[in-house]
């Protein structure tokens, strides 16, 4: 089976944001990327509306049958606006107004009640749903327990970490956290920090479905256009496999 290639465009709406005019336009970009071999279009609705903006959602929906992927927290007034787009998934991460990124995966200990109402929600609406999850056991159980369709494994310990072996150590969590998502029937995604170096070896895990990516591409748009920043990470994942 091939890894979907999802492309997150917050970053586009980020520049558009910091003047806030229609440049650059996050729809256009989203064309684009479709374009040149994304498969996904991933897009996060903040609750302080920092990057995408519901129109945006509108627009994308109106645009692409298919292939339409959403990052929401649990607060059930983003998931009321969220899943009022209709999108063909949502994958719940936690969410704070201070920090740059999402910080990593849903604590799904603490949230049980909130994930559990949130992922019952979607799902009657008809709505895929993944829990970002960090890689560990307690975390996958847990996902498929609360009833998930899959997890998105929470790459960003493994991109961060520096040293060949300590890397080694991350990669491995990932690949027995796969592992047991398979045993449990849940399809598996990843992403976060994941970029142009490090991606082949989390795309070379058997049962990964889809790779969420965005800042490394958008960042890497600057230089070569985007199109080429899009070919050459499907590029890197195909040849991957
Ligand atoms: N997956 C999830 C759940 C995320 O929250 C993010 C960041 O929005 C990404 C993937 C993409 O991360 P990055 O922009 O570092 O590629």
């Amino acid at each position: 089976m091939p890894v979907k290639l999802g492309v997150n465009i917050d970053h586009i709406a980020t520049l558009r944001q910091a003047r806030g005019g229609v440049d650059p336009d996050p729809i256009g970009a989203a064309r684009v990327c479709r374009a040149a071999g994304a498969d996904v279009i991933v897009a996060h609705l903040r609750q302080d509306r920092r990057h995408i903006q519901e129109a945006d959602l509108q627009e994308l929906r109106k645009l692409f049958k298919r292939g339409l992927h959403l990052e929401l927290s649990v607060a059930p007034e983003m998931l009321s606006r969220g899943a009022r787009v209709r999108p063909d998934s949502v994958c719940l991460v936690p969410e704070s107004p201070s920090e740059v990124t999402t910080q990593g995966g849903l604590d799904l200990k603490r949230n049980e009640k909130a994930v559990g109402k949130a992922v019952e929600k979607l799902k009657k609406a008809g709505i895929g749903v993944s829990l970002f999850v960090d890689p560990d056991a307690l975390s996958v159980r847990a996902a498929k327990s609360l009833g998930a369709d899959a997890v998105e494994l929470c790459t960003l310990r493994y991109a961060k970490t520096t040293g060949k072996h300590l890397q080694q150590d991350e990669l491995e969590k990932i690949s027995l956290a796969a592992y047991l998502a398979e045993e449990l029937e849940l399809e598996l995604h990843a992403g976060h920090d994941l970029d142009y170096s490090n991606v082949a070896p989390i795309a070379q895990i058997s049962n990964m479905r889809c790779l969420n990516i965005g800042f490394a591409i958008i960042a890497r748009s600057v230089f070569t256009g985007l199109k080429a920043a899009v070919v050459e990470m499907k590029r890197l994942i195909v040849a991957s496999r």
